[in-house]
């Protein structure tokens, strides 16, 4: 049966835009930015995937393949890594931008599946400055995590901290060196020297070898004989990934530049603002800048250029992958042993059978709310560590500047009987000097200082709701939401410097509520 027309996903997102950012954004082109102001996988494919509706450009600007965004299209389930998800659009342009750092077999299979599937990879532009993962940076990034021990990040093993660390030493290749193989392997020539170097410090030769047997590196084939590192096998790969990506490696931005103004354009970020290098727990952090003010970079644009920034954050739960502080995870220190030492998707099947969401035991109420969400990770499968929404990691967030918020998930936390949210935190740790400010045991605070030497010695203090048991998936408008639903939006809010603006109930795009100035009061 066809919808009316005021039904369609489209006709109440032109609504919602009209009436919250004026008849003049729809008539104006525009900067839309999509970020995450958690510890990432909060749910941006969807909601990418519904402004590209609206964008003629969207682009990936930050990070690499370590990011996974699922997107629904027609009907069927699709996790992307690297490429933009307007590419379900044929008519769409789709950049990968110039802050990302690309394994150019992953961008390639990624490429191949999403032709399989019938759709275009036709509008794809990958920017001819975006560094390049070679083999030894994954090589680095798995012996370095492998040799860490306790001081492990949980990286993806994607290499992209090598990656990165190479650029910043100026010793990084770039995709414009795919077309040009005297440069790539003068280049190259200097990066492996390099790595090799390092792994010999590190006594890594053997444990290097076993890495490359991975399928990710081509089953060996970039082991040398004599050397660590197969230099010709490499250049020969590369260059030929070079020829198959000719034609669609370019100057990303400068055509964003130009297009400002006359196009519409979306920024689409990965991981999360918690992640972020500059901004994050660091050195829990990935080793892009995936704040707002890194996307527009990576886009090639300025902060100032982005007129709307949507923050997404998981509605009244957050999750992390890998190690870092998370004061409010449930079930402690053993949720995070469990999820970064041995626990998978497959042993949790046989988990607290029977168990709810209302389970006393906070670890089993974690893994039940796990299990239902479906929190494990879209690139690594690994579990992800599931804790209470945290509102002082939020206000830190918040100043990033992505502070019209999308709410995701809902629909997961029907049924629990009470819902926590934390306001702030009581510091419980030995006196610490944060600049000219001296932390004291038993003070409060109110907006996280995302230190672990701090954020590890954070006791969460919440505040209690009763949840909901409504059916929340088919709600379409704010005044149908169950009213402690509403409850707890509301005494968030409060307490954020935030506006709610979409609040997402299923995976689908129709379950979708845009909030109106008019619910808020
Ligand atoms: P890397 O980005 O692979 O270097 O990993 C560094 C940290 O960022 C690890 O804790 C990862 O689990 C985390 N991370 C990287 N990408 C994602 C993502 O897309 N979602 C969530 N966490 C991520």
């Amino acid at each position: 049966m066809n919808k009316l027309k005021e039904e369609t996903v489209e006709y109440r997102m032109e609504q919602f835009l009209r009436a919250n950012f004026g008849n003049e954004f729809l008539h104006n082109k525009k900067v839309i930015a999509i970020s995450c102001n958690q510890f990432g996988d909060t749910g941006k494919g969807k909601f990418v995937s519904l402004f590209s509706k609206w964008a003629d450009i969207i682009a990936r600007v930050t990070g690499g393949d370590n990011a996974g965004h699922t997107i629904i299209f027609e009907g069927v389930e699709y996790v992307l890594h690297l490429i933009p998800c307007g590419i379900t659009d044929p008519d769409k342009i789709n950049i990968i931008g110039t802050g990302t750092v690309i394994y150019p077999r992953a961008l390639l299979q990624e490429i191949i599946f999403l032709k399989s599937k019938g759709f275009s990879c036709d509008n794809l532009r990958i920017s001819l400055k975006a560094n390049v993962i070679l083999p030894s940076h994954v090589v680095l990034d798995r012996l370095g995590e492998s040799q860490a021990g306790k001081e492990r990040i949980g990286s993806t093993g994607k290499g992209i901290q090598p990656c990165y660390t190479d650029h910043v030493a100026r010793r990084g290749l770039t995709m414009n060196d795919l077309l040009n193989p005297e440069v790539f392997r003068r280049k190259l020539k200097k990066a492996l020297d390099y790595h090799t170097m390092i792994i010999a410090g590190l006594g890594g030769y053997e444990a290097a070898r076993e890495i490359m047997k991975c399928d990710h590196l081509e089953n060996g084939k970039f082991i040398g004989r004599d050397e660590l590192f197969n230099f010709e096998a490499i250049v020969q790969s590369y260059l030929q990934y070079g020829k198959e990506l000719r034609g669609i490696i370019e100057d990303t931005d400068a055509f964003m530049r130009h297009s400002l103004g006359k196009k519409n354009i979306l920024l689409e970020g990965a991981q999360g603002y918690l992640l972020s290098i500059d901004y994050g727990t660091y050195p829990f952090v990935t080793s892009s800048d995936c704040s707002p003010a890194g996307m527009a970079k990576g886009a090639g644009l300025k902060e100032s250029d982005i007129d709307v920034s949507f923050g997404i954050i998981k509605g009244f739960y957050m999750t992390r992958v890998g190690k870092g502080s998370f004061p409010t995870e449930m079930g402690d220190k053993s949720s995070e042993m469990w999820c970064n030492e041995g626990g998978d998707r497959e042993k949790e099947k046989s988990m607290f059978i029977g168990s709810t969401l209302n389970d006393t035991n906070s670890f089993a109420q974690g893994v039940v709310l796990r299990r239902l969400a479906g929190e494990y990770g879209a690139t690594t499968g690994r579990p992800r560590r599931t804790g209470w929404l945290d509102l002082s990691l939020l206000r830190y967030a918040l100043d990033g500047g992505a502070n019209q918020i999308i709410l995701t998930k809902l629909d997961v936390l029907t049924g629990m009987n009470i819902i926590k949210v934390c306001h702030s935190y009581e510091y419980a740790g030995p006196d610490f000097n944060y600049g000219d400010i001296v932390l004291t045991k038993g003070d409060i605070i109110e907006k996280a200082i995302v230190l672990p030497e701090v954020l590890d010695h954070c006791t969460p203090l919440y505040k209690e709701f009763p949840g909901w048991t409504e059916d929340i998936r088919n709600v379409k408008h704010f005044s149908d939401l169950p009213e402690n639903l509403i409850n707890i939006l509301k005494y968030v809010f409060k307490n954020v410097p935030a506006t709610p603006r979409i609040i997402s109930v299923g995976p689908g795009p129709d379950d979708t509520v845009f909030v109106l100035p008019f619910d808020l009061n």
